[in-house]
């Protein structure tokens, strides 16, 4: 169990990395930033924080709810490795202010869930 839930940790590391550059790539620019935000969470951070209040692993904290202003000093953190953890560092490495803001303003409105 443990083992297949970090083997999927491993696959959607990698991808995130494709994901993350993409939702910054201008052939996408016509979304709106709501839409962009809405389809990074899904596509990039579901896979280890969980979507529709399903926690995916234990090491993974929600963070549907969470202040808007706290996710996007964190994600910026992350981003500038003022704090580090790897894989939040390589989840949001290539983020750019405006899109940390949009994610932390998709997330400050979802609902929250444990
Ligand atoms: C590969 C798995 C993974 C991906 C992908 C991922 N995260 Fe995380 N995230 C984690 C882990 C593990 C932690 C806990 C890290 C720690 O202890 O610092 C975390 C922590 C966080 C925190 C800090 C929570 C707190 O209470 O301090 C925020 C905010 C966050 N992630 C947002 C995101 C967003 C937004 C994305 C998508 C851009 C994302 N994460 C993608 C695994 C991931």
């Amino acid at each position: 169990m443990i083992k297949r839930s970090l083997s999927r940790i491993v696959v959607i590391y990698s991808l995130s990395f494709v994901v993350a550059g993409l939702s910054g790539c201008s052939v996408l620019g016509k979304k709106s930033e709501a839409e962009t935000a809405a389809n990074t969470a899904y596509y990039v951070c579901s896979g280890c924080h969980g979507s529709d209040n399903v926690r995916v692993n234990f090491m993974t904290p929600t963070i549907n709810g969470q202040k808007k202003g706290y996710i996007a000093a964190t994600l910026r953190d992350y981003r500038d490795k003022k704090r580090i953890e790897p894989l939040m560092n390589g989840a949001v490495a290539s983020l750019s202010d405006q899109e940390i803001e949009n994610l932390a303003a998709y997330y400050a409105k979802a609902q929250r869930g444990d």
